[in-house]
């Protein structure tokens, strides 16, 4: 059964998690469809754990779609989500539409997600009102690591938390299905959970979120340039890969691969024949 953003507000009532993790290629995101997850984010992540830049900011609204299309094809039943990245919202309320709607019709997308509250209730408002649904993210928001001067822990004095706290409900009143809290103390997420009609999406925001997403080769151990301390790792995909890797890399220096059952057959008086052709002999 396919997954929509109103089965979301209708596990909140019913107090039902909701699971989401990243996905960024068709073969992973038939594997989380498989799992039963709700909803797969083809996050602007992609531009660390796919692309190897430091940050988000160089991700473009082509890398986005390209991953994002690739997901869909891949996910039968999850909601797939996709992020504007960087620029392709925040230059104006035109923009933020104009890119949303390419994400839905180029990129397959069920629902956007784009960073910040009350600055963008405005581009939230404009982007539902064309029919596109909009998940929001506030708290630790990537896009704007060079205004934070890093990645760390938001709401944490009052005044912090009072801000996160408004951007959260400009998110809801601006007609969003759903807002992602990123890295907030554990109280302070539940207690904005417990405000907000829409659900909130834990990332490093304690048990008390209506949900969770991870970054899923953190939660795999696929990725090894940093890894955040909310995170938990589900599998040791990473040891699995690297052992994997060399065991190939063994076989086709030893000789042992491929072996008979991995090659295709010629009759033997096909090569007689050639050899006889070319004056060879096999
Ligand atoms: O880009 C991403 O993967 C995200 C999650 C960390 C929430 O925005």
């Amino acid at each position: 059964m396919k997954t929509t953003t109103a089965d979301f507000s209708a596990m909140k009532e019913r107090g039902e998690k909701i699971s989401m993790i990243t996905a960024y290629d068709y073969s992973t995101a038939k594997l989380v469809d498989a799992s039963g997850i709700n909803s797969i984010l083809v996050g602007d992540s992609l531009g660390m754990v796919m692309l190897g830049y430091e940050d988000t900011l160089s991700v473009t609204m082509e890398d986005m779609i390209h991953h994002c299309a690739a997901v869909r094809r891949g996910a039968q039943n999850a909601l797939v989500i996709c992020d504007m990245p960087f620029m392709s919202y925040q230059t104006s309320v035109y923009d933020a539409v104009k890119n949303a709607g390419r994400l839905v019709k180029e990129g397959g997308a069920g629902a956007v997600k784009l960073e910040g509250g009350v600055k963008f209730k405005e581009h939230i408002r404009a982007i539902v009102d064309a029919s596109i649904p909009v998940c929001g993210h506030v708290g630790m928001t990537p896009q704007s690591v060079n205004a934070f001067g890093g990645f760390k822990v938001q709401g944490k004095t009052i005044e912090a938390a009072q801000r996160l706290i408004n951007d959260a409900l400009a998110v809801q009143e601006a007609g969003a299905f759903a807002v992602v809290l990123e890295c907030v103390p554990a109280r302070l997420a539940e207690y904005i959970s417990g405000l907000l009609d829409i659900p909130s999406i834990g990332i490093g925001a304690g048990a008390g979120c209506d949900g969770q997403v991870l970054v899923y080769q953190d939660a795999l151990a696929m990725y090894s340039d940093f890894t955040p301390r909310f995170v938990k790792k589900f599998a040791d995909v990473g040891a699995v890969m690297r052992r994997g890797f060399a065991d190939y890399n063994d076989a086709v220096k030893g000789g042992t691969f491929p072996a008979e059952e991995h090659c295709f057959k010629i009759d033997q008086s096909v090569m007689n024949e050639l050899m006889i052709r070319e004056g060879g002999s096999v």
